[in-house]
């Protein structure tokens, strides 16, 4: 189950990228807004962001106009990690090396192909595991206050 959100600027492109799950066969829940009338990016992004922290959604894709308010507001949820990015090379090592489990986008920076391609390479990678599982513990460990 993918969670969605997106604030007043993403509305357009997120149904662009509902359109791609539903080719890729993949379920998702949707957070909202669905309007285009102004909001706080914060709102939707931290609903969808504490779904997939919850685990009642496995990731998250969330939009905003620059995909930075949306991914900061999202990333404060323990247990989020997020990749905001506007390019392939990115969003496939994010998941390949931080298991990033919310991706995020602009929707005034990316055109609708580039922001598919992202979130098609981003969804069908998994996690390397290894020497990064132990990188993301250490993040976790920051997360909970400690000193590395
Ligand atoms: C809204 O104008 C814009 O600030 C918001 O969508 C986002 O880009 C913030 O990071």
């Amino acid at each position: 189950m993918i969670a969605l959100a997106c604030d007043h600027t993403g509305v357009d492109l997120k149904m662009e990228i509902m359109h791609l799950l539903d080719e890729m066969g993949l379920e998702y829940k949707d957070f909202g807004t669905n309007t285009r009338e102004s909001c706080d990016y914060a709102v939707f992004g931290s609903r969808a962001a504490r779904a997939v922290a919850r685990g009642e959604c496995d990731r998250g894709i969330l939009i905003c106009g620059t995909g930075v308010g949306i991914g900061m507001a999202a990333g404060k949820v323990p247990g989020i990690r997020v990749c905001t990015c506007s390019d392939v090379y990115t969003a496939t090592l994010s998941k390949r090396h931080n298991n990033s489990n919310i991706l995020t986008f602009g929707a005034r920076v990316v055109g609708v192909d580039v922001a598919k391609m992202i979130a098609k390479a981003w969804l069908t990678e998994t996690f390397e595991g290894g020497r990064h599982q132990r990188r993301i513990d250490q993040i976790a460990a920051i997360e909970r206050g400690e000193e590395l």
